[in-house]
């Protein structure tokens, strides 16, 4: 039977200060640096997870809500949300400190993949996730529609296959009764 872990035994965090060489003209952090960070602390999720090594394979619906000014503290919170067969979902939330103002926002949001590799670089299977809270659930039912759209925008799967997409947009056909 495949083995089964909790979004809490994946869980990471990181944090970082944001310092001159890691800003843009306009004194806030640069998005590949933070982007950088995102890889890391996602990456160490994965492994967390795993226990094996893990490549990126994909960075998708990273949102920019709000700049990150420099000398501001940064939080990374890496957690599983959803393990497949060789792959997880990673999901990333990311703090900006203003510790001299007492203010704490929320900066950044994104879903990373990773797969897990032996040694030679070929994918070996994973431990299925099993989520706990309603939070948990939330993000790990969301998982599956995620996983869909970004392999058919891959061209790893046929649009045709993705029953848990298709559904999304399944509405009723109201025209007819008007
Ligand atoms: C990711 C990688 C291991 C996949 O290898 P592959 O030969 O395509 O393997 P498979 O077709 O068996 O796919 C393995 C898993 O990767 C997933 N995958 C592959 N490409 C993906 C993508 N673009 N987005 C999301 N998942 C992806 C597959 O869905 C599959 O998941 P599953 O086993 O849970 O169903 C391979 O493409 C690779 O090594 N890429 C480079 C990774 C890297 O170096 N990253 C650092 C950035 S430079």
């Amino acid at each position: 039977m495949k083995r089964q872990k909790t979004v809490k035994d994946s869980e990471a965090t990181m944090t970082e200060m944001v310092l001159p060489n890691d800003t843009n003209t306009l004194n806030n952090l640069m998005g590949g640096k933070l982007m950088h960070w995102m890889d890391i602390v996602a990456a160490i999720s994965a492994q967390r997870h795993s226990n094996s090594i893990v490549v990126t394979a994909s960075a998708d619906s990273i949102s920019f809500k709000n700049p990150i000014a420099l000398g501001n503290v940064v939080t990374l919170k890496a957690q599983v949300t959803r393990a497949f067969n060789t792959s997880m979902e990673v999901y990333i939330e990311v703090f900006a400190e203003d510790i001299p103002a007492n203010s704490k926002i929320t900066t950044h949001r994104a879903f990373f993949t990773f797969v897990a590799v032996d040694e030679k670089g070929k994918p070996v299977q994973v431990p299925a996730l099993k989520p706990i809270t309603e939070e948990e659930k939330e993000l790990f039912e969301g998982a599956l529609r995620r996983r869909q759209l970004r392999l058919i925008l891959g061209k790893r799967m046929d649009p045709k296959d993705a029953a848990e997409l298709k559904s999304l947009f399944d509405l009723e056909d109201t025209s007819k009764n008007q």
